[in-house]
């Protein structure tokens, strides 16, 4: 490994941002020779990463657990205390920072034992969570098979209890030990929920495994747009502007942004929020300005304008993929408009969305939606809302198939 690690960086393929390495005991050696084994690999590896993880958490190598207890894991970071503080030759490597990797399932007394060594033992953080050997309580026979299996389990189920892990060695150290928050993150806002139990870092495993290698993008762009909420509200202003504030975020993102809103009007602040977001606006404002081509149509309270809307159904048609779009939007529009009881509101971009006038109408549409087969990804029915208030507004106006922009002020 230190030769691939050694070839990696002499042929330029070393990353710009700190590389660590995870560090556990050989299945074969006995666990009475563990720190030898740890001490080892570190002596063999220092020059190649820059910073190292002591993994004495793994329930899948026998008895490696075993090696949290307060006085083999002191064994093992003596011995590579001993390694870092070696009179220092020409090219000896500098010190590197270890951190140590806890399980979710030790006690908090156990966890206390491990932090009393982090001083003496000048450890650098501390990785919380490993996997979990627990399963959670569950009557779904599939999910009972998979819990039957040995090893450690991964992911959601284990979020709640590393965070609280985070919390608990957070509130020990009083913030001042780094920790490294790890077990079942999957997007920003159980990132979030991590850094705010305690973490400086976060670490993403089985979340990459199912949303794929875009989940760091998302993550830190949901946390970026989180920050900046935080940033801009930290001093209570009496207005705040915010533009798109729902635009890519994922449902616990909008909650999070609605949440914050509505907290400020309760408190007497304003804000003016721009948005093409309908949902997100009848979600946040009280009065909303229907802008349209630069001009302001209507100001008006939410209350208001919703009531003023039909109360009559609307269904949307996604149609096609991206090939076959352009024509099947055609072909079913025309479907569409054919029936009776339906009036066709608009037909562009794969979506057709036409109004119910009559409630009995809705089976004939999805027999015409059936019959029309794969063509048509989904059918949604909806309670008219700002986008049908929007497009009366702009159709008065005598303009042709807009957007649906909206912006609402809450308080
Ligand atoms: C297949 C698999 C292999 C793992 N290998 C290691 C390992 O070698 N060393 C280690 O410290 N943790 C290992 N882990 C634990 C993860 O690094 C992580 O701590 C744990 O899975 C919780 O995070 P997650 O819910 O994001 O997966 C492994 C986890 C999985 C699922």
């Amino acid at each position: 490994m230190a030769q691939t690690l050694a070839q990696w960086k002499k042929a330029g393929l070393w990353p710009a941002h700190p590389v660590g390495l995870n560090l556990g005991k050989s299945k074969s050696t006995p666990l009475a020779r563990a720190a030898e084994d740890y001490a080892n690999s570190f002596r063999l590896l220092r020059p190649h990463a820059d910073f190292f993880v002591v993994n004495v958490s793994s329930p899948n190598t026998p008895n490696l657990r075993q090696l949290q207890d307060k006085a083999a894991l002191d064994e093992i970071l003596a011995a590579l205390q001993q390694i870092q503080q070696a009179p220092a030759s020409a090219n000896a490597p500098p010190p590197r920072p270890i951190l140590v990797k806890v399980a979710p399932d030790l006690s908090f007394e156990a966890l206390d034992e491990i932090l009393e060594l982090t001083g003496p033992r000048h450890v650098a953080g501390i990785v919380a969570t490993n996997t979990t050997i627990t399963r959670p309580d569950t009557s779904d026979p599939q999910l009972r098979r998979v819990y039957a299996a040995s090893g450690g389990l991964s992911g959601r189920p284990l979020c709640a209890r590393s965070t609280e892990i985070v919390r608990h060695l957070c509130r020990q150290t009083r913030g001042a030990l780094p920790i490294i928050g790890v077990g079942g993150i999957f997007n920003a806002a159980d990132a979030w929920e991590k850094i705010t139990a305690g973490a400086s870092l976060v670490q993403v495993y089985t979340g990459m495994i199912y949303e794929g290698p875009s989940i760091n993008r998302q993550i830190v762009n949901g946390l970026r747009r989180r920050l900046a909420l935080a940033q801009a509200l930290a001093h209570r202003p009496a207005l705040s502007l915010f533009d798109e504030p729902s635009a890519g975020l994922d449902p616990d993102g909008v909650a999070v942004i609605t949440a914050a809103l509505r907290a400020r009007a309760l408190a007497g602040q304003s804000s003016v929020v721009a948005s093409n977001d309908p949902e997100f606006v009848a979600g946040v404002a009280d009065r909303v300005a229907m802008l349209h081509q630069g001009r302001c149509l209507r100001v008006a309270p939410l209350e208001e304008l919703l009531a003023e809307v039909p109360r009559r159904r609307i269904v949307e048609l996604r149609v096609g993929d991206e090939g076959a779009q352009a024509a099947l939007t055609v072909a079913v529009a025309e479907r569409v408009a054919s029936l009776p009881g339906i009036r066709l509101v608009s037909a562009a971009g794969g979506l057709v969305i036409a109004e119910l006038e009559e409630d009995a109408a809705l089976s004939d549409l999805v027999a015409a939606a059936d019959a029309i087969g794969s063509g048509v990804r989904s059918l949604e029915v909806r309670r008219p809302d700002l986008r049908e208030c929007f497009h009366a507004l702009v159709g008065r106006d005598g303009e042709a198939e807009p957007p649906a922009p909206a912006s609402g002020g809450a308080r």
